[in-house]
């Protein structure tokens, strides 16, 4: 790992969807690219973190100087990142985690016998919940994909949760949030929010970054 502000500093960024499995050839998703994670854990190696990225099914690359970790399901995914738990100073949860998952996931491939189907969804594990809740924790950022109010909902999110940053996301303007290169967000802390203009996802990877360094107390050896 390169020197930098944050050389010394275990850090684990979670990225991408994770995939819930129904039967062999079927299973439910979402939109996430992995993009606004993967360009976090390169900006976050590029100022010498050593990262470890976990990540759902994406069809990135994976960033030059970072361990990547490929998972498939929110549960796989939260095993990946417990496994780190003992020595992570920073985690990053940009993940489009699936906050349900089939109850049963069948053997066979379901046939289409009936007229209606219905599946039994169960909760998945929020990993990010989990991190910020030991003791000692990491210094710990989410993110909040939203709709509407994005402000408001994020700031409720920021203190349920019990972390340290959320980024928030508007997910429902043309242009920004999901599949595309560009993102506009909102950085909320625990004194106040504010709001960046539409950017590159790789620039503000890099701007978050410096935030993120701005506010990590520091644990790493001279
Ligand atoms: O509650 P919501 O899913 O909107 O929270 C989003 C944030 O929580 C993201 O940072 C996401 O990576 C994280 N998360 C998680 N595990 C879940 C659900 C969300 O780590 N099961």
């Amino acid at each position: 790992w390169g020197a930098g502000p944050l050389h010394g500093i275990n850090t684990v960024v979670t990225a991408g969807p994770t995939y819930e499995a129904l039967d062999p050839a079927r299973g439910f998703t979402n939109r996430s690219s992995g993009k606004m994670g993967y360009a976090l854990a390169a900006a976050l190696a590029n100022q010498g973190a050593a990262v470890t990225l976990i990540s759902g099914p994406t069809a990135l690359p994976a960033p030059a100087g970072v361990r990547r970790i490929a998972v498939t399901s929110a549960r796989q995914m939260r095993d990946a990142v417990w496994a780190c738990r003992g020595a992570m100073d920073l985690f990053v949860a940009a993940a489009a985690v699936a906050d349900y998952r089939p109850q049963t996931v069948l053997a066979d491939k379901l046939k289409k016998d009936a007229d209606t189907l219905t599946v039994t969804l169960v909760r998945n594990p929020d990993i990010l919940a989990e991190v910020a809740a030991l003791t000692p924790r990491p210094f710990t950022v989410g993110f909040a994909a939203e709709t509407g109010d994005v402000e408001t909902k994020a700031r409720a999110k920021r203190a349920r949760k019990g972390i340290d940053l959320i980024v928030a996301n508007p997910i429902d303007e043309a242009g920004v949030g999901f599949a595309g290169d560009d993102n506009r967000v909102i950085l909320i802390d625990k004194d106040h929010a504010g709001a960046w203009a539409a950017a590159p996802k790789t620039e503000i990877a890099r701007a978050l970054v410096r935030e993120i360094i701005k506010r990590l107390p520091r644990t790493a050896s001279p």
